[in-house]
């Protein structure tokens, strides 16, 4: 199954929102998912375990994984997210995530440590790392241990230069890894509609992707109280108490950007 990281070095354009979004997709397919949270902020996880930094999962976190003195298997952290079943979560180590990622530094292996914690987890469904605005060990961990990077940008200059940095990682792991990732393609998030900037800073962003050869996936996804209120919840657009039309449309807008990812992997 698909690995795939969920980037922007750029922090807040919503990669913890679409793999909220994305993840609950997959699960109303009857697919499982297992969220990989390499971001120590640890967003993912509290939003969808209810575990935070002062109340870390008994069963260990990633930083369990990664620090070669503990050694855990990944398959004891693993916890089930607690508002849908087939959605799983390797939670992250929060704080912890900086001292092992210390740690790995000088380690043999150590970008590769995500790869080889995943190696298994990946035969059984798919996978979406939830990464940090940053190109640290853990993230570059990630890169390596994924077949494709989906990017999240808000139509925004400093986003749309995060963007550009996430096609200048990978390009570096290219030139300097010998290692091949594929953007599986971008989504636009945080569209405010009255706003000429934006529409603007959308139409760059197309010209961008298309000079790259990379696809805009699904339809640009507008600034709405509701999908912030619910990834905080940890719920899917289909879980909204109150279902309408637009929360409908927001569960189909994620399940075809899922698709589209699928359609790029292939
Ligand atoms: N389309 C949206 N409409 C309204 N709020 C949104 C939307 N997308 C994300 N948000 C909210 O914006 C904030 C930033 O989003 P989110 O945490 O997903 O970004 P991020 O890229 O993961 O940030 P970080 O770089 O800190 O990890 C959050 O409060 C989130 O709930
Ligand atoms: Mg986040």
């Amino acid at each position: 199954m698909t690995v795939t990281a969920v980037m922007n070095l750029k922090g807040g354009p919503g990669k913890t929102a679409l793999v909220n979004g994305l993840a609950h997709a997959a699960a109303a397919k009857d697919e499982d998912v297992l969220v990989g949270d390499v971001d120590p902020q640890g967003n993912t996880t509290s939003h969808l375990t209810g575990h935070n930094a002062r109340n870390l999962p008994p069963t260990g976190t990633l930083a369990d994984v990664l620090d070669r003195r503990v050694n855990r298997p990944l398959e004891d952290i693993v916890v089930p997210a607690r508002t849908r079943d087939r959605i799983y979560v390797a939670p992250s180590g929060f704080g912890e995530m900086q001292e092992v990622q210390d740690t790995l530094l000088g380690q043999t292996g150590g970008d590769l440590s995500l790869r080889r914690a995943f190696k298994e987890a990946r035969k059984n469904g798919r996978v979406l790392f939830d990464c940090r605005p940053a190109v640290d060990l853990i993230t570059r961990a990630a890169m390596l241990a994924s077949d494709n990077v989906l990017i999240v940008v808000a139509p925004e200059f400093d986003h749309i230069e995060g963007m550009i940095s996430v096609f200048t990682a990978i390009n570096d792991l290219y030139e300097f890894a010998d290692y091949e990732l594929r953007v599986a393609g971008v989504v636009i998030n945080l569209l405010d509609g009255s706003r000429s900037d934006h529409a603007g800073n959308v139409d760059y962003i197309r010209e961008y992707c298309a000079k790259a050869g990379v696809p805009v996936l699904g339809l640009p996804i507008p600034r709405l109280a509701d999908i912030s209120r619910l990834t905080n919840a940890g719920l899917g657009m289909d879980q909204h108490p109150k279902p309408s039309a637009r929360t409908r449309w927001l569960a189909e807008n994620f399940a075809a950007i899922l698709d589209g990812i699928d359609k790029e992997a292939a």
